[in-house]
């Protein structure tokens, strides 16, 4: 049988990963068929235009397919020769066979076994695993678009950090980080976020999982109370579980967090917040409502953590000012990242303590963390003193803009008044409300199906009953695909709405 022909019948079974991209399952199919010899070693493939045209899609995409098998050694081509099966296979190869489903938030895992023999703490973080995945699909909430990265420019950058090193880079990180990127950093935050803030104050960590799980060892003891936002950002309650705090859900509306008087009881230590877009609801958290969390912190002697993820990306109206920029009794640490802004790999985010905590915060970051990558710091340092990372934010603020209105658009004309769209003022990413009858986790199951990657927001909720609806991100997926895919997605919806 020709190569075309295995390949076709492969990609026509309706089973064969059809949440997966056509780039990946071409690939797939591919090395199956090396895998179990219907492509023989040492022959060779069709071009990719030829596959191409018989299976009726983007050479491109072959090319992609073909790049990546290449890289992993099941096949390889010499330029103007032709790509040929690989004699040999890279070892083990039947290991990378399985492939993930796109994860679901919050899903009990059932892969952690007790031969791990792990501690009561370490059993208790894995129990819920989002999964690793294996590509991002369209939708995927909180994944910014690599292709607006002016990656050229960065290699540029780093090539001339390395170029330039002092031997200081090639250390440990300094206690709090890099101080011209901690002062570019402070400039930034007073600028566009009315952050009260010296260089001092500011820390580099190695994103927010890192900056919340210092918080929690400095500011809390196990058994204490954490009040958290229900519902919460999912990493959030790991990193507070991984330290044995309570977590005392406080119900969130559509101004943000509303402890009421059984909330008010008890005596938290820290309190956990996303104030400019609450995740995952996208609620903005009004100014009445920030005065009185700070008069309550305050109060209670706790420690309010504000986690401002992804403020850049407001689309209407002003920004509000942080909470930070609020607070006249010094009770709020602030925390940054650059993930979202720039790429998450990068992992560099920060903290901005109040003064009483600068000294002990550092030593505990240098002691506990023993933090590096200076030269990444210094090559993100030079990035924004260069006015780079303004004009990249300034970027993909229209890009992520014109791609919300395109989703928007394409939602409610395929729904018209059957839905209802929140939190997308600001942010990555939306709610699609569903009626309270719907099972959130099996439209986005179904949803995943289609290739498509949703969260459903009922699985952030501690409190039930919880509210019902999708979180559909709008950052990563091509404009050009927003429609095909949002019209995918409300016939998801439509048909589970319906039943
Ligand atoms: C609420 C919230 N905070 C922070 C982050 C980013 O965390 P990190 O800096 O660890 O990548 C995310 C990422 O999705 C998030 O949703």
């Amino acid at each position: 049988m020709s190569a075309s022909r295995i390949l076709n019948t492969t990609l026509g079974q309706a089973d064969f990963h059809p949440h997966l991209s056509q780039q990946r399952r071409l690939y797939e199919a591919v090395r199956a068929a090396i895998l179990t010899q219907q492509l023989a070693a040492g022959n060779k493939l069709p071009s990719t235009r030829a596959i191409a045209s018989d299976l009726g899609i983007a050479r491109n995409t072959v090319i992609a397919a073909f790049k990546q098998l290449a890289a992993e050694g099941y096949v390889s081509s010499a330029l103007g020769s032709g790509t040929y099966i690989s004699a040999s296979l890279p070892e083990n190869p039947l290991s990378t066979l399985a492939v993930s489903e796109p994860p679901i938030a919050n899903q009990p895992s059932t892969s952690c076994g007790d031969a791990a023999n792990l501690s009561a703490r370490g059993s208790k973080s894995t129990a819920y695993a989002a999964g690793a995945r294996f590509e991002i699909q369209p939708f995927a909430p909180g994944d910014p678009d690599f292709s607006i990265f002016p990656l050229k420019l960065w290699q540029r950058i780093q090539n001339r950090v390395w170029r330039d090193a002092r031997p200081e880079l090639l250390d440990y990180g300094l206690a709090g980080g890099y101080l011209p990127l901690r002062s570019a950093i402070a400039e930034y935050l007073r600028a566009s976020r009315s952050v009260n803030v010296s260089v001092e104050q500011v820390m580099i960590t190695s994103g927010t999982q890192q900056s919340l799980d210092l918080c929690a060892h400095m500011l809390t003891d196990a058994g204490d109370t954490a009040w958290v936002e229900d519902p919460c950002y999912w990493a959030a309650r790991r990193v507070f579980e991984s330290r044995d705090l309570l977590l005392h859900p406080v119900a969130v509306d559509a101004k943000g967090i509303a402890p009421n008087e059984r909330d008010l009881a008890t005596a938290p230590r820290l309190i956990y917040v996303t104030p400019s877009h609450q995740y995952p609801t996208g609620a903005v958290m009004t100014l009445a409502r920030r005065r009185k969390l700070l008069d309550i912190a305050a109060a209670k002697r706790a420690w309010i953590l504000e986690d401002d993820y992804d403020s850049e990306f407001r689309y209407t109206g002003r920004p509000l000012a942080s909470l930070q920029g609020l607070d006249p009794y010094g009770r709020v640490v602030y925390m940054g990242t650059f993930s979202k802004i720039l790429y998450p790999g990068i992992k560099v985010g920060y903290l901005v303590v109040p003064p009483a905590l600068v000294r002990p915060f550092k030593t505990a970051l240098y002691d506990l963390q023993r933090p590096g990558q200076m030269t990444v710091q210094a090559a993100l340092a030079d990035f924004i003193a260069l006015g780079h990372f303004a004009t990249h934010i300034r970027k993909i603020r229209q890009a992520y803009g014109a791609k919300r209105e395109l989703l928007c658009k394409t939602l409610v004309a395929q729904m018209g008044d059957g839905i209802a769209i929140s939190g997308e003022e600001s942010g990555l990413h939306l709610v699609v409300e569903l009626p309270s009858h719907v099972d959130d986790v099996a439209v986005a199951r179904l949803a995943a199906e289609s290739g498509i990657e949703v969260m459903a927001l009922s699985t952030y909720y501690a409190a039930q009953p919880a509210r019902r609806g999708l979180l559909v991100g709008y950052a990563y997926v091509a404009p050009g695909k927003i429609a095909y895919y949002g019209k995918l997605l409300t016939n998801v919806i439509r048909s589970a709405v319906r039943k």
